[in-house]
């Protein structure tokens, strides 16, 4: 059973304050990019994790575990328990998805391991587990994981777990400059915590933003590229100031619309049409700032069947 799951970017992304179990309140508008990661799940003895590049992916996996702290592996014993069947399964995990680059790459695959398992243990016409409960079961894996099955464009409240998709017209195109080596997202959330305590302000109460959502509904590439907002891209930029570069080099190069996706370090880039951004990616890999630089659109769909 193969599926292929894709990246994220926040359109938006509003950090309120810490909560009394540690995470913060969000506003966290996802955006489902066509970069895939494809989790492969087959009978086995028992529970084990391959991962390895994505064909044509240059993608570092260095720092990919493949034990039972694998996002994916936590994500097979949770639907086994829940059919009630031993973890008896490989996965093997193909990345393109940057690894700790802030595009959820480590939730995509658990999403896709609760889609490819389920369908694995239960291939009825009439599954026990709907996409519904597989999101419930997501949200114990961890806060993006839901929103990588769900797809598409999606509001997340809550620890950004709790989600309604969001109306959307057409397609926008990207570009991805990539950083060599990860950023920690409880890092940066902390170091987003202390900039805000140096600073004396109090944390914002984020709502959502009604010129992104008129910008999305209305297929307005430049209307969206104002609108974008990351409030933890302060924090990336204090623990990795070089990102700042890159951003000014993207804009400079004509993008419409520049920030960090999510925790960071890679950086997003909003260009008006396709091949603004076939132009902005070649500019900026020559600027050689980048790991990486990658293409995409979006809103696709979240974890598929293949
Ligand atoms: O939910 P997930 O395990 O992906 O979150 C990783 C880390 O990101 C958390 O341990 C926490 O430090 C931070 N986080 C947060 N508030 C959120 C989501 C994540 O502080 N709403």
């Amino acid at each position: 059973m193969t599926v292929r799951v894709p990246a994220k970017v926040n359109l938006q992304l509003g950090v309120g304050p810490i909560r009394d179990d540690g995470y913060h309140g969000l506003v966290n508008v996802f955006h489902a990019v066509s970069l895939f990661d494809e989790v492969t799940a087959v009978h086995a003895e028992r529970l084990e994790v391959r991962v390895q590049a994505a064909p044509y992916s240059r993608v570092d996996i260095g720092g990919v575990p493949t034990g039972d702290d694998n996002l994916a592996a936590k994500a097979a014993g949770l639907v086994a328990a829940r059919l009630g069947v031993e973890p008896r399964v490989a996965l093997r995990i193909r990345k393109a998805i940057p690894v700790a680059g802030g595009m959820a790459g480590g939730s995509a695959d658990a999403a896709a391991a609760l889609v490819a398992c389920a369908r694995l243990w239960d291939d009825r016409d009439d599954p026990a587990l709907t996409r519904d409960d597989l999101m419930e079961l997501g949200a114990e894996i961890g806060s993006d994981v839901p929103f990588a099955v769900l797809g598409g464009t999606a509001v997340g409240v809550g620890r950004g777990e709790r989600l309604t998709s969001a109306l959307t017209r057409g397609t926008f195109h990207w570009v991805f400059a990539t950083a060599g080596g990860g950023l920690s997202t409880p890092a940066v959330y902390a170091e987003c915590d202390r900039l805000r305590e140096e600073q004396g302000e109090p944390p914002p109460r984020p709502g959502v933003s009604e010129e992104l959502m008129t910008a999305l509904a209305t297929g307005d590439a430049k209307g969206l590229a104002t609108a974008l907002t990351n409030d933890l891209e302060p924090a990336a930029l204090s623990l990795r100031p070089s990102l700042g570069r890159v951003l000014d080099a993207g804009r400079d190069l004509g993008a419409a619309g520049a920030l960090v996706s999510g925790s960071g370090p890679t950086c997003a880039f909003l260009a008006e049409t396709e091949e603004d951004a076939a132009d902005l990616a070649s500019a900026l890999d020559g600027t050689g700032l980048a790991a990486q630089v990658l293409r995409a659109s979006g809103p696709v769909p979240g974890a598929t069947v293949v």
